[in-house]
């Protein structure tokens, strides 16, 4: 883990309290690190129609380019359950329309320290769709 990770991890497991996960009871914190030092973070966001769930990883991008930052450097994703919370395929879409293929990507179960795994962006979402 290198320090920046370690700070995202922090972050996302601070923003994971926060998670309003009443239907699915699957806490999840995401932490973005902007390219200007800052982080950027945000939980997931349940629904009673449940399609409309917002992943944790969405609502730190969304969040962070509503005010004008679109430049990260890497993220972190963490839950509360003895699992790893990798990115459904929407988010890695959306990570995918503001990031690197190179950029990491760390998921941590906050219930478990041993549960970590770290990836490239592109490893998660290859040949992603993208328009020039
Ligand atoms: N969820 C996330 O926030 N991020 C992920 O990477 C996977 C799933 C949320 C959506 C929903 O609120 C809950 O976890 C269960 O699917």
């Amino acid at each position: 883990m290198t320090d920046d990770s370690r700070q995202l991890i922090e972050a996302a497991v601070a923003v994971m309290e926060n998670a309003y996960a009443r239907y699915s009871n699957f806490r999840v914190g995401a932490a973005l690190l902007d390219s200007d030092g800052t982080i950027h973070s945000g939980c997931n966001v349940e629904n009673s129609s449940y399609g409309l769930t917002n992943c944790a990883e969405r609502t730190a991008v969304f969040k962070a380019v509503s005010i004008g930052k679109t430049s990260f450097l890497g993220i972190a994703v963490v839950c509360d359950q003895e699992v790893l919370p990798y990115p459904c395929g929407a988010c890695r879409q959306v990570l995918a329309e503001f990031c690197d293929a190179e950029m990491p990507v760390t998921v941590a179960s906050a219930k478990n320290p041993d549960l970590q795994e770290r990836f490239q962006l592109g490893e998660l979402l290859p040949k992603s769709f993208g328009m020039e």
